[in-house]
């Protein structure tokens, strides 16, 4: 993505290590905040999840109420329901606990409290609406807590919210167009590998490969600034190194890996666009609801990559490089296809469905899934120009 004459300065206290959630209260009762809104979802906080942050908070004196209905893909719906319990109380921060469908509510949530018009206005589905700054407001408050390996969320000035009336999720975002300017976005990020132990391999899976994919789209992406790609680079290494054993075993070591892998490619989208990986995903997610994100992604990678290196084999011989294939005697072409092959296999690894027909799309839909897809941000991105037919044939590749 690129911002024409704006400078990109995304402000925020990042805060990483284990047992970091221990200090919620501390770092609200630094800034002068007294009371707090936690937002989560049942499974969270019936997972105990919560109990640390929550004896933070007592122990610091902070008040605090839960909201804990967020549900996964959220909706216009759930966010209006987060705002109303957020505008019942006298809260001075949201602290959002959870993966990305608590962090974008509590987002959109922070967003809507101090800009008045309804969530679809700042909907971005081209580069101009993302420049366009319709947020005018600083958004009220927040800090994040990841409880998943893989959205970034919780640094990245991007929500999803799927508008069910139109079978479409929404790309909520704005990045600060001037220094301190308004953004959507958290103010404070306490990433704690401890608060990931808990989830179950096939999420532990299907969040890791999107870590994976962001890092992906994030690096070979159209204007891709080259500061990212060190940083997309190593996430491309570390993820194929540390998904399989958070995966098979659930071991720390590997759980705080890929938690840093995502958080840093988390920046990278402050920096650096999706592609029609995401684009193709998030339609799909809009229209079934029931496919979590991350399988939809898998789904779509290799075929995308497929579509992308014939115009672009350099990129994709890089990426081959960065997940530790030997390329040295390819050409950029052959070490491109081996990219694919080492993406299918990690895939194939961790048990992620990789065809759309596994995930119960309606073959029949695929048309829609492809004129959809060209309605989203993420399209701009992508490296190569792709129309209606040729995010068809992909999808039919994917099927
Ligand atoms: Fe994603």
């Amino acid at each position: 993505m690129t911002f024409g004459e704006h400078t990109l300065s995304f402000p925020i206290w990042v805060e990483f290590g284990n047992g970091k959630h221990e200090r919620t209260g501390e770092v609200i009762d630094a800034k002068g905040w007294e009371n707090a809104l936690i937002v989560t979802d049942q499974g969270v906080r019936d997972a105990g999840i919560i109990d640390g942050v929550e004896s933070s908070l007592e122990a610091d004196g902070i008040e605090y109420e839960i909201y804990d209905d967020v549900r996964p893909n959220p909706t216009t719906a759930m966010v209006r329901d987060a705002l109303e319990t957020l505008n019942a109380g006298g809260f001075d921060v949201v602290v959002a606990v959870g993966g990305g469908s608590v962090i974008d509510t509590a987002k959109c949530a922070t967003l809507l409290k101090t800009n008045s018009a309804p969530l679809s206005e700042y909907e971005v589905n081209t580069p101009d609406d993302v420049t366009a700054g319709s947020i005018e407001n600083h958004t009220h408050p927040l800090i994040t807590i990841p409880t998943t390996a893989g959205t970034g969320s919780e640094v990245d000035y991007w929500a999803v919210i799927t508008a069910p009336d139109r079978e479409f999720k929404m790309a909520i975002g704005q990045p600060p167009l001037y220094p301190d300017g308004p953004h959507l976005g958290a103010d404070i990020s306490l990433v704690d590998p401890e608060l990931t132990a808990s989830l179950p391999p096939r999420q532990t899976a299907a969040t890791g490969f999107d870590a994976f994919s962001h890092a992906l789209e994030n690096h070979v992406a159209a204007g891709a600034p080259e500061l990212v790609k060190p940083y997309t680079r190593h996430v491309m290494g570390l993820v194929p190194e540390y998904l399989p054993e958070a995966y098979e075993t659930g071991e720390m070591e590997a759980r705080e890996q890929l938690l840093f892998g995502s958080h840093m490619a988390g920046f990278c989208e402050n920096y650096a666009g999706f592609g029609a990986i995401h684009s193709l995903a998030e339609v799909t997610g809009g229209m079934y609801p029931e496919i979590p994100h991350g399988e939809a992604i898998a789904a779509f990678t290799p075929s995308v990559m497929r579509y992308n290196l014939e115009e672009y084999p350099a990129r994709y011989a890089d990426v081959a490089e960065a997940m530790g294939v030997d390329v040295s005697s390819f050409s950029d072409t052959e070490a491109a296809s081996a990219a694919v092959e080492a993406v299918e296999a990690l895939i194939d690894e961790v048990d992620l469905p990789s065809r759309l027909a596994e995930l119960g799309v309606d073959e029949g839909d695929l048309p829609a899934i492809a004129e959809k897809s060209l309605d989203t941000i993420e399209i701009h991105d992508n490296p190569r120009d792709a129309d209606a037919a040729d995010l068809l044939d992909v999808a039919r590749d994917a099927y």
